[in-house]
């Protein structure tokens, strides 16, 4: 449903990572307008490191299937392309991670105790949460940390532009846990780097995932003002 308020505040807020879309195509003129508006994101020096490949229909389904084969290898699957976390995380920043995995569990009514249902519904990421869209985000593997986050101010453009446009998404750094599994399906070289996919596509508004509210920490813990 597009949201009725669209300042940029109005964006932010009906802005949500949404977990079950709908089978509604996506219209790659609607894209196409999307990303050529994502292009005025600043970047340091404007380097505009953000290289980005977009499917649906059957090469979207060639990544699952590629990822779902790794997936069934166990572990040995795996081909991290980063740390998605730091490995030595800490408060506050576990208890946010927590929280947020708890309340979201909670909306499908899976309890902590239900670790093979949790699992099973974490696996849903490696469907795009069933997106018509999805959309991967690399760049080259020279780029270094400013460039990542200009890549995140790529991303959170798309994601306003999107709800702008009544589509919603789903940011999904998971896919980096299978990265060169992804990369080598889309065809690039190990001279790019996988930051995130993208699901992109219309909100089943009615599925609770998408309706439980996403919790932030208090300005007092992350803005610290001086001479005010
Ligand atoms: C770069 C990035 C990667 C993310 N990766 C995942 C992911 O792999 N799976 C997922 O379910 N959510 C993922 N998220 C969504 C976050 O969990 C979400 O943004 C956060 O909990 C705040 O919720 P909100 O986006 O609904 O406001 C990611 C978000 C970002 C910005």
């Amino acid at each position: 449903m597009p949201a009725t308020d669209m300042s940029v505040t109005g964006a932010l807020h009906a802005r949500r990572s949404v977990r079950a879309f709908t089978d509604q195509a996506v219209d790659p003129a609607l894209l196409e307008g999307i990303f050529g508006a994502a292009q005025r994101a600043p970047s340091g020096g404007n380097l505009q490191p953000w290289q980005v490949t977009v499917l649906t229909g059957e090469p979207w389904q060639a990544v699952k299937d590629a990822v779902a084969a790794r997936i069934a290898m166990g572990r040995e699957g795996q081909e991290p392309e980063y740390d998605i976390y730091p490995r030595a995380l800490t408060e506050p920043w576990t208890d946010r991670r927590f929280g947020v995995g708890e309340a979201l569990y909670a909306s499908l009514g899976i309890p902590r105790e239900d670790k093979a249902g949790r699992l099973a519904r974490f696996m849903d990421n490696y469907r795009g949460f069933n997106a018509p869209v999805m959309l991967f985000l690399h760049c080259s593997r020279i780029m270094g940390p400013p460039q990542w986050s200009d890549m995140g101010m790529w991303l959170q453009s798309v994601m306003l532009l999107l709800v702008e446009h009544g589509l919603a998404s789903c940011p999904q750094e998971c896919w980096a846990m299978y990265g060169a599994t992804v990369r080598r399906t889309l065809g690039l070289d190990d001279g790019q780097i996988l930051f995130s996919g993208l699901a992109i596509g219309y909100a089943d508004t009615d599925a609770a995932v998408n309706r439980w509210p996403v919790p932030r920490a208090p300005l007092g813990e992350v803005i610290d003002w001086k001479g005010f």
